[in-house]
């Protein structure tokens, strides 16, 4: 039975169809399904075939809808983005989109341990298999912790954070969402905060576990190698780290990175992509109002021209 209490708007879903309003037909990949609130409006808005995938094992039900309901137009897997590459009988692909971070799924099932919202075992596992996020407090270091608030969720107060967290350690293990979130709430000083004070730390530890930067950055190299040529690429990120990524990689790909050296010649440049979206595009007003976790949200998209792909594919 699908848990018809969870519903998930899908973000920038207006601005993206406007944008691959000239694709009419050919295949699109939907690397992220989540509640499928994308890959509906590609089925129902152009006469595409969907090929969805998510990490998510929770997801299928929801894709099954999409099966009974669009037939043969609709295939699901179970599977990481970075594999994407591995799914070899994908031909007409005109386009593959990413819409990052947690569907609310994850966010508002408290047994997912994702959310310092609601009380739950710490877990943090997307694909809900490998280490937890109990188990990593367990037995990482105090420095490697500190080092990972720090990177991940452009947290401040890491080295504090990771002191209290090792302090509340030594009397015993972190095993719940709300302990955690009322350790780090303790730890950082002051009170005028915008979000909560456990939010970064959450992000970092769920970006670290779920290995999240080597996935986007294995994904778009992937889209790189199946997209065919006029292909488009679509990336909704949430936050900076995310976007930054995005951003170099839509960069290098367009002959605009300044690691390319000024000496080399301009048509010698393999340029696999050029730009669509100079500047991110952003919710409207409406949108922020109507989806509030759509504040943050980045679009970039980039089409594919018909050079060779600028990465290798790592096997
Ligand atoms: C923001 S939600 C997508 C929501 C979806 N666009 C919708 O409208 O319902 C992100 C989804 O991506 C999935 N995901 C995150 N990283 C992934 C990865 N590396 N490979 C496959 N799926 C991933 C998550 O499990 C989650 O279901």
């Amino acid at each position: 039975m699908i848990d018809n209490e969870i519903t998930h708007i899908p973000v920038l879903i207006n601005q993206i169809m406007y944008q691959i309003k000239d694709i009419k037909k050919g295949l699109w990949i939907d690397a992220t399904f989540g509640l499928g609130g994308y890959s509906r409006s590609f089925l129902e808005n152009t006469n595409c075939n969907v090929f969805a995938i998510d990490r998510d094992p929770d997801v299928k039900k929801y894709a099954n809808t999409l099966i009974k309901e669009f037939k043969n137009r609709f295939e699901f897997k179970s599977a990481k983005f970075s594999d994407l590459n591995k799914f070899t009988h994908l031909k007409n692909v005109v386009g593959i989109s990413f819409d990052l971070g947690l569907s609310n799924l994850q966010i508002k099932k408290s047994d997912r341990g994702f959310s310092f919202k609601h009380n739950g075992p710490l877990d943090m596992r997307m694909s809900k298999s490998g280490l937890k996020a109990e188990d990593f407090l367990k037995n990482v270091d105090e420095k490697t912790l500190a080092d990972i608030l720090f990177e991940l969720g452009d947290e401040r107060h890491s080295r504090k954070i990771a002191k209290a967290i090792f302090k509340a350690k030594r009397e015993s293990n972190i095993s719940s969402t709300f302990k955690l979130a009322e350790i780090v709430r303790k730890a950082v000083p002051g009170n005028k905060f915008k979000i909560d004070k456990a939010t970064k730390t959450f992000q970092a530890i769920r970006m670290f576990l779920n290995d999240e930067l080597k996935e986007l950055n294995k994904g778009l190299i992937a889209a790189e190698k199946i997209l065919q040529p006029n292909g488009l690429l679509v990336v909704v990120s949430f936050h900076s780290i995310e976007d930054r990524i995005v951003k170099n990689f839509f960069s290098l790909c367009s002959g605009k990175s300044k690691s390319f050296s000024k000496f080399f010649p301009e048509d010698k440049r393999n340029k696999s992509f050029e730009i669509l979206t100079k500047k991110p595009l952003v919710p409207t007003q409406e949108e922020i109002y109507n989806n509030p976790k759509s504040r943050s949200a980045k679009l970039r998209i980039a089409i594919r021209t018909s050079s060779d792909p600028v990465h290798e594919v790592a096997a």
